[in-house]
């Protein structure tokens, strides 16, 4: 996709050990289910991938309708189905192959539980964990780990103490304070910090007078929570020294640009993808080229927190 030399050096992308040809990633819970669907995107032109959010146990998840379309965006309540990480783990090691790093999304229920299934992740080939303290809809894992600091540290450090990787956190927009949660995760050593996953969020059919999830509650995504997430990013980058990998609503260039103003080095591509297709990671990393171009800066790199330049 970057075919001449220059333009691939001014495109590089470095989070902690992992080194990206571009700033762009699969973000987690789209696509990431298999090994075929992770090399697909990577061969678009993604410059990491990320996992579905993987268990220790199999899970079906929630029934039926789990992912509707509301105005500017989506809501789900998926529950985390997967096929448990001793399953997954056949998975992760047919992406030998992968030329871009590979990112394990985990959960668990206890911070020792997150450490099982990161070391079962490790040892199969990931090249970095991203923790899903995040999702807002399934009891025990996610947000309500990740919207109290104390568990973030316990949990981030059981995953350090256990594996020798990266370990990312992915954090909740769905708190009062989201700078509280990253200094919690940077403290206890993560190595990046994602932001955002889905805004807790439902929607009712006024004929049947019921939610239509059938969870009655899910997670916000798309083009409606971009700028919850932009502001996100600059409170995290303000509060703490940890790269941070930006996610919500991006669907342009443009947007990718807005978040690397606000701080993030990197950033994840979700709902836009049901939109445009897996063209997008290339269409994103053209626009951002031309606009490095017109504005004479030289790598990528040089954007990153630019909105906070007094
Ligand atoms: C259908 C669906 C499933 C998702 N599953 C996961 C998941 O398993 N783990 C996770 O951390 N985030 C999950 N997410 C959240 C996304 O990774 C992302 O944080 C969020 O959708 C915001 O980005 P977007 O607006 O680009 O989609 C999911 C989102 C959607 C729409």
């Amino acid at each position: 996709m970057e075919s001449s030399n220059s333009n691939s050096a001014r495109f590089r992308t470095q989070i902690a050990n992992l080194s990206m040809p571009n700033p762009t990633m699969l973000a987690s819970g789209i696509l990431g289910i298999s090994a075929e669907t992770l090399l697909e995107v990577a061969e678009a032109g993604a410059g990491a991938v990320v996992t579905k959010s993987i268990g220790l146990k199999p899970n079906s998840g929630y029934p039926n309708p789990t992912v509707i379309q509301v105005e500017c965006g989506f809501l789900n309540a998926v529950g985390l189905p997967n096929p448990g990480i001793h399953k997954f783990a056949e998975e992760i090691r047919k992406l030998k192959k992968l030329k871009v790093p590979l990112i394990i999304s985990i959960f668990g229920f206890s911070p020792s539980e997150y450490a099982e299934v990161a070391s079962v992740a490790a040892e199969a080939g990931a090249d970095a964990l991203e923790l899903n303290l995040s999702c807002p809809h399934v009891k025990g894992t996610g947000s309500e780990i990740g919207q109290d600091p104390g568990m973030i540290k316990l949990t981030v450090k059981a995953v350090k103490n256990r594996v020798n990787k990266p370990v990312f956190a992915k954090l909740t927009p769905n708190t009062a304070h989201i700078a509280t949660l990253a200094e919690a995760a940077a403290s206890a050593g993560a190595d990046a910090i994602t932001a955002i996953n889905t805004v807790r969020a439902m929607a009712i059919d006024v004929e049947t007078f019921r939610p239509i999830l059938a969870n009655r509650f899910g997670g916000l995504s798309g083009a409606a929570i971009k700028p919850i997430a932009i502001r996100c990013v600059y409170e995290i980058y303000e509060a703490v020294n940890v790269p941070i990998i930006g996610c919500g609503g991006i669907r342009t260039w443009k947007d990718a640009v807005e978040f690397m103003l606000a701080g993030a080095s990197a950033i994840q591509v979700g709902s836009a993808i049901a939109l445009e297709g897996l063209s997008i990671f290339s269409s994103i990393c053209r626009g951002i080229s031309a606009y490095l171009e017109r504005k004479g800066f030289r790598s990528v790199n040089e954007i990153v927190g630019l909105a906070h330049k007094k």
